[in-house]
């Protein structure tokens, strides 16, 4: 257990982040700050409220203050606007680049030694700025989306092969964006490879499907994005960490070479243990999958440019 997670941001994802955190008991005290005064001091005190019936001790506190985020062992990031109807994950980039880099400062300047998980979009940018603005190190600056992609992508095959989701074993890589690369070759049930199971055409739209799958939710929400899978998919990482679990897991990752790429974040297979990004796995790919997984590099390319740093 650690001694204090910060959520930043009291929204959608951030609210329900901490409540998931404080109920894995991850920390002793889940701060949750935001600029909106009173919400996530109301958000964190029904939480805490909470803690009698749900059984866990973490105290969760609410601020506006990254005073109060001193000496942090981890930072949750998910501050920042969201997606309405029509919008793509770039669309956001501007406004939240300038939101995440304030973030990264606090950050700094209050826990220079904590780690970060980013989950403001678009993902793969906003931890690039994280990382160029705090200065920490590849381990410490980590991105989720891919194990949400991937829980996505886990839910529909279930529900079309009438299995338990637990049962589905997958993998989506890329840039959180309509590029992203559902791995259909390392995708099983109970290790039986899915070809096996499900026709091509089946497999096809349901891989269709996942790439929309943030884009399907924003469709009903239609005054934000989805919110429940994923703070589920951030906690799971945080736990991996927290609980040094060496977890193999899709994660965002500032890439040196691995995979023929540089200088950027993309969803690759990680390993998360208490050293944070503790390795990263070059799979094989096919040649279909390589190229898929270059073009979403380059689609994640394309949006770092648009950032002024
Ligand atoms: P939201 O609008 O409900 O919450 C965002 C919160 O950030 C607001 O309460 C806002 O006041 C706060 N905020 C803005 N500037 C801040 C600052 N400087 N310090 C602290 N808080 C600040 O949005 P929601 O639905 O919670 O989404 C948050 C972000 O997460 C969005 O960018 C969204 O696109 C992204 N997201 C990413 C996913 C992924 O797979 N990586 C999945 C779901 C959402
Ligand atoms: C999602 O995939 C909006 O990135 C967010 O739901």
């Amino acid at each position: 257990m650690l001694n204090k997670i910060t959520v930043v941001g009291a929204g959608h994802v951030g609210a329900t982040l901490a409540q998931r955190v404080a109920e894995k008991e991850l920390a002793r005290e889940v701060l949750v700050v935001d600029i909106l005064e009173g919400i996530p001091q109301g958000k964190g005190l029904d939480q805490w409220e909470s803690a009698p019936i749900e059984g866990f001790d973490t105290r969760v506190k609410g601020t506006n203050d990254y005073g109060d985020t001193a000496g942090s062992d981890m930072f949750l990031v998910t501050a920042g606007i969201a997606r309405k109807p029509g919008m793509s994950r770039d669309d956001l980039v501007r406004t939240n680049a300038e939101i995440v880099k304030a973030v990264s400062q606090e950050i700094k300047q209050a826990a220079p030694k904590a780690m970060v998980i980013v989950v403001s979009n678009p993902l793969d940018v906003m931890c690039w700025v994280t990382k160029q603005v705090t200065g920490f190190p590849r381990e410490r600056v980590i991105g989720m989306a891919g194990v949400l992609d991937t829980a996505r992508y886990r839910a529909f095959l279930a529900e079309a092969l009438h299995v338990s989701v637990e049962d589905i074993q997958a993998m989506v890589l890329g840039g959180h964006g309509d590029t992203m690369v559902p791995l259909i070759s390392y995708t099983t049930v109970s290790g039986i490879p899915v070809t096996q199971l499900m026709d091509k055409a089946t497999l096809d739209k349901i891989v269709e499907r996942t790439r929309n799958g943030g884009a399907e939710i924003v469709g009903y929400l239609k005054t934000g994005s989805a919110y429940y899978a994923p703070a589920s998919a951030a906690a799971q990482m945080a736990e991996a960490i927290v609980k040094d679990k060496k977890r193999i897991l899709p994660c965002a990752a500032w890439l040196q070479g691995e995979y023929g790429l540089k200088d950027l974040y993309v969803g690759v297979p990680c390993k998360l243990g208490k050293g944070g990004l503790e390795g990263i796995l070059e799979v094989e790919l096919t040649a279909e999958e390589q190229a898929a997984l270059k073009k979403s590099a380059e689609a994640v390319k394309k949006t770092m440019d648009a950032v002024k740093l």
